[in-house]
């Protein structure tokens, strides 16, 4: 079966990506809802709505394993998908991207978007985990946006650097908890020198045991598809073809 992969953009074309490269001849339909991009400063029940229309999109499509690449959705949505969805498979990226890190963290700074980062759930989960550990958790409400414009990475870091407090740069570890982050790694890199963490091999990793079905990879986009072509050009050097579909995000009536 063709397995999904859902995310706003860009920060699931890296997962995407990762997963097609790692496994090339596997089947895979990759959806960027970029029409509702950033989802991080939208509300949860907004986001609730927005990922049961594009579940409903998948299993249209004859698609009922989907990996949630996409943090926001994975806080405020998922258990809601569960319950609405529930012969669909779920891949979600929190708890593996959580899960390398080393029991030895004294501090570690968090970074996500609006609605993950007010979730609280890394810093629940490392409080379980880590109750010793010093939590940062910080967002960065324009750096989805950013990469989306493909904005330099001079000016990400600049504004990566205006919005972090020294002393959480000097924490031991970094979690990257928005998968459009990696795509300003190297801004990151220069004002983070301690070790980072993103969700990319993570995603790859949990399909390294499993048989996965030959077949199409197709990628589709909600919003502009020569755009989406370019940026994944530019950025992944990949030379792409989407799809742009229509999904109707009218309010869900169990969403209002
Ligand atoms: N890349 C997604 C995440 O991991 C969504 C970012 C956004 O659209 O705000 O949270």
């Amino acid at each position: 079966m063709t397995i999904g992969i859902i995310d706003s953009g860009l920060g699931g074309y890296s997962i995407f990506h990762a997963l097609h490269q790692a496994y090339p001849s596997a089947a895979f339909y990759f959806l960027a809802d970029q029409k509702n991009a950033p989802y991080g400063n939208k509300t949860a029940l907004e986001i609730q709505n927005i990922a049961t229309k594009n579940i409903q999109w998948f299993i249209d499509h004859g698609i009922h394993e989907i990996v949630i690449a996409c943090n926001t959705m994975n806080a405020v949505a998922l258990p809601v998908l569960k319950e609405r969805f529930p012969t669909v498979v779920f891949h979600e990226v929190v708890e593996p991207t959580l899960e390398q890190i080393p029991n030895d963290t004294k501090s570690l700074l968090v970074v996500a978007t609006k609605l993950t980062i007010q979730s609280e759930i890394y810093t629940k989960a490392l409080r379980q985990r880590f109750p010793r550990m010093k939590i940062h958790a910080s967002v960065l409400p324009e750096l989805v946006s950013m990469v989306e414009g493909m904005r330099s990475q001079a000016d990400m870091q600049a504004y990566i650097e205006q919005e972090l407090s020294q002393e959480s740069l000097h924490a031991d570890a970094l979690i990257l908890g928005c998968t459009h982050y990696p795509l300003a790694r190297p801004a990151f890199n220069h004002v983070f020198k301690q070790n980072i963490y993103d969700s990319i091999q993570v995603m790859v990793d949990q399909f390294k045991d499993k048989k996965l079905v030959e077949g199409e990879v197709k990628c589709f986009t909600t919003k502009d598809a020569i755009y989406a072509h370019i940026q994944v050009k530019e950025l992944f050097q990949s030379d792409v073809d989407f799809t742009k579909i229509e999904v109707d995000h009218e309010t869900d009536p169990r969403c209002q």
